[in-house]
């Protein structure tokens, strides 16, 4: 319970994405069912999968059970991550007993991370993909088809499937994910992305750009630009200049003032002062920054890796408030790293609270094979030690969450609306641009998803807003 992040905010699009988009019965000899674990950037991937394997004449379908492949993208981020997919495998290895024809795929991290030895460890597993290797599916299905055992983890230092376009899986037709690089540098010693998505890379821009516009044209009106470190987005080829991830983002903001811009995430060390004056300058880039802070002790944050110290990130949160007085802030917090002792629990307590975060994902460290730190550290805090930690970790986040909100009270903002309210078909669901949930009544007017609306918040709870429209 406590390994997940607490507040995701209560109507936020959450966990799973399940294949399925209409498509014609007719069109596809073979049927996919993919789910996907882990971050945004799993999710992304997945999209790319879909548009590989309709390609090879598999159409998608939302039930298992009516799949030839069943393919699962995993994360190895936490071991919890990892027992959750080797959980739901043994429920489609039954099924796989009793229909041998049937194919199951391991995609994503969890692949890159055991390599061959998953198909060991994971009797009646016929497929194992990398990250990099999705274009390799087809080859591989056929492989499989034949009865071997088909593996790629190969890590490529280009591949950004710049020219795949991706089917939106689950989408709400109003809001995007954009990959705009991949891999990670960063080597934060507790982290396994950069052994399991590899080197960094950027995508060539005006892919990226050509992609926007065309979901923008589709009646997106909101695109995410992921990447692990997006701030070091940096695209050169040769006879033309270099593109920094400040000038992406001034790019995509131009392709029309009703396509919102979001990014996710950034590293403290590399966000820019011009990435914050471009945010400052386009109203729809939206003033929201996820911006992970993982402890709050300078000697933590060393051991670490994060190449920055407490009094840093501290200038950067001012200086985003300095420049985006109404910027919201959010962060990632690992608690009982390594050493960490009360102390350093407690800097990291008063850190969030300097930082008046928005919202945070909270965790407790779980050591990861082959990083960094489980190589040179001990992992050597007590397991109820971290519990208790996170415990007070997220209790402080629920009351700045619930400050956050209350201090929205009375106000105005503009929300992309995103759909009906799951909790009533008389209310919609959206965001405002500091990417809070805002629920709201729909009332007369003549709405519809994708529309802008201007809400004003009279009520809330820790975890979303809720307001009435206002005519001006
Ligand atoms: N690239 C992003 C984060 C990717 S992983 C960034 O640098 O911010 C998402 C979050 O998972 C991290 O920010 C970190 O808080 C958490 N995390 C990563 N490895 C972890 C581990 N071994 N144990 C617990 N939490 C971890
Ligand atoms: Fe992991 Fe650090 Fe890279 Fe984020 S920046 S993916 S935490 S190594
Ligand atoms: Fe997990 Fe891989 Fe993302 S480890 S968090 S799916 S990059």
């Amino acid at each position: 319970m406590l390994e997940i992040a607490t507040k995701v905010h209560d109507e936020a699009r959450q966990g799973e994405a399940f294949a399925p988009f209409a498509n014609d019965p007719n069109k596809y000899q073979r049927r996919f069912y993919i789910e996907s674990y882990g971050c945004q950037m799993n999710f992304s991937d997945s999209e790319i999968v879909a548009s590989i394997l309709n390609g090879e004449g598999f159409g998608a379908t939302r039930n298992f059970e009516d799949a030839d492949l069943i393919l699962l993208n995993t994360c190895s981020i936490r071991e919890k991550a990892e027992q959750t997919v080797r959980k739901r495998l043994t429920e489609f290895k039954k099924l796989k007993q009793s229909r041998p024809s049937l194919l199951i795929g391991v995609l994503g991290c969890m692949a890159e991370r055991l390599k061959s030895k998953f198909l060991e460890e994971e009797k009646l597993v016929d497929i194992v993909v990398g990250p990099d290797a999705y274009r390799a599916l087809p080859q591989l299905i056929t492989e499989a088809d034949g009865g071997q055992k088909a593996v790629n983890v190969l890590l490529s230092r280009e591949e950004t499937y710049a020219d795949i376009s991706p089917v939106r899986l689950n989408s709400n037709g109003i809001t995007a994910f954009v990959s705009i690089m991949r891999g990670c540098n960063n080597m934060c010693t507790f982290c396994v992305v950069p052994f399991t998505r590899g080197r960094e890379r950027s995508r060539d821009h005006q892919s990226i750009l050509k992609e926007c516009a065309e979901l923008f044209e589709a009646g997106y009106k909101e695109v995410t630009l992921l990447g692990q470190n997006v701030d070091s987005y940096y695209y050169s080829s040769e006879g033309s200049q270099p593109v920094t991830f400040a000038q992406l983002l001034e790019m995509v903001a131009l392709i029309s003032p009703d396509l919102r811009v979001r990014f996710s995430t950034s590293h403290p060390k590399d966000i820019t002062d011009d990435v914050l004056h471009t945010m400052a300058k386009h109203e729809n880039i939206c003033k929201y920054i996820h911006l992970p802070l993982q402890s709050g002790s300078t000697r933590v944050l060393q051991l670490m890796n994060r190449s920055y110290s407490r009094e840093w990130y501290k200038a950067k949160v001012e200086r985003i408030r300095e420049l985006m007085p109404d910027c919201g802030i959010s962060s990632d917090i690992i608690a009982g790293f390594c050493t960490e002792t009360e102390e350093d629990h407690q800097d990291t307590l008063n850190l969030m609270e300097f930082s008046q975060y928005d919202m945070s994902y909270m965790f407790f460290y779980s050591e990861r094979p082959g990083t960094l730190a489980q190589r040179r550290y001990a992992d050597d805090v007590p397991e109820e030690v971290k519990k208790r930690r996170l415990q007070e970790i997220v209790e402080m986040q629920n009351g700045l969450s619930l400050k956050s909100n209350q201090n929205d009270l009375g106000k105005t903002f503009k929300v992309l609306i995103e759909g009906t309210s799951k909790r009533s078909e008389l209310h919609w669901m959206g965001r405002s641009s500091q990417n809070k949930v805002i629920v709201f009544a729909k009332e007369s007017y003549d709405l519809k998803p994708g529309d802008y609306v201007h809400v004003k918040v009279n009520d809330c709870t820790q975890a979303t807003l809720l307001g009435e429209i206002v005519v001006n």
